[in-house]
């Protein structure tokens, strides 16, 4: 769970359908915007940012930084900035990345595997958990109430 209040959940029966809810909330992005995605390994962080990252307007292929750790996506008007921190073993390796000089307006930041360094990360953050029931997925977002993400978690809903 992330360190704010539960905002909604949303259910995903299909990688199609995951990559569609992360593309509806790559449409009500707002700048400086960071998104914690956690959750098993396969499943489904790496699609759900594929699908933000087409919300987005972002053209390039969106693979998984696993080697490279940051990956940036440039697209209009934000820079999504695509993290992996699986590999990371401490607090150190994490502010060596210097992952802070993306919390700025023009970019939207997505991290998985960000839960284990919460610290370091802004307070507004949004955390997704993805919790996997065979093919089926138990989106649980957490983080400050905000207009989007309210519209956001209604439009997965309904
Ligand atoms: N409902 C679902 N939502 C997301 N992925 C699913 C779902 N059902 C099956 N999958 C499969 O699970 C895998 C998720 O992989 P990936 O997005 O790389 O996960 P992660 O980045 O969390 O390790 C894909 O192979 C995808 O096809
Ligand atoms: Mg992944």
């Amino acid at each position: 769970m992330g360190r704010h209040a539960l905002l909604g959940e949303i259910v995903s029966r299909s990688a199609k359908e995951l990559a569609n809810h992360g593309a509806e909330l790559g449409k009500l992005v707002t700048g400086g915007m960071v998104i914690v995605l956690a959750g098993p390994l396969g499943a489904g962080k790496t699609t759900f940012v594929q699908g933000l990252a087409r919300g987005m307007g972002v053209n390039t292929p969106v693979t998984s930084p696993t080697f490279a750790l940051i990956h940036l996506h440039e697209a209009c008007p934000f820079t999504l900035v695509h993290c992996d921190l699986y590999r990371l073993q401490s607090e150190e390796e994490f502010e060596q990345l210097g992952l802070w000089e993306y919390f700025a307006p023009r970019y939207v930041v997505a991290i998985e595997w960000g839960q284990a360094f919460l610290a370091g990360l802004p307070e507004n953050c949004v955390q997704i958990d993805i919790l996997p029931s065979g093919e089926q997925r138990l989106l649980r977002v957490s983080g400050e109430n905000t207009t989007a993400l309210e519209k956001w978690v209604r439009s997965c809903q309904s």
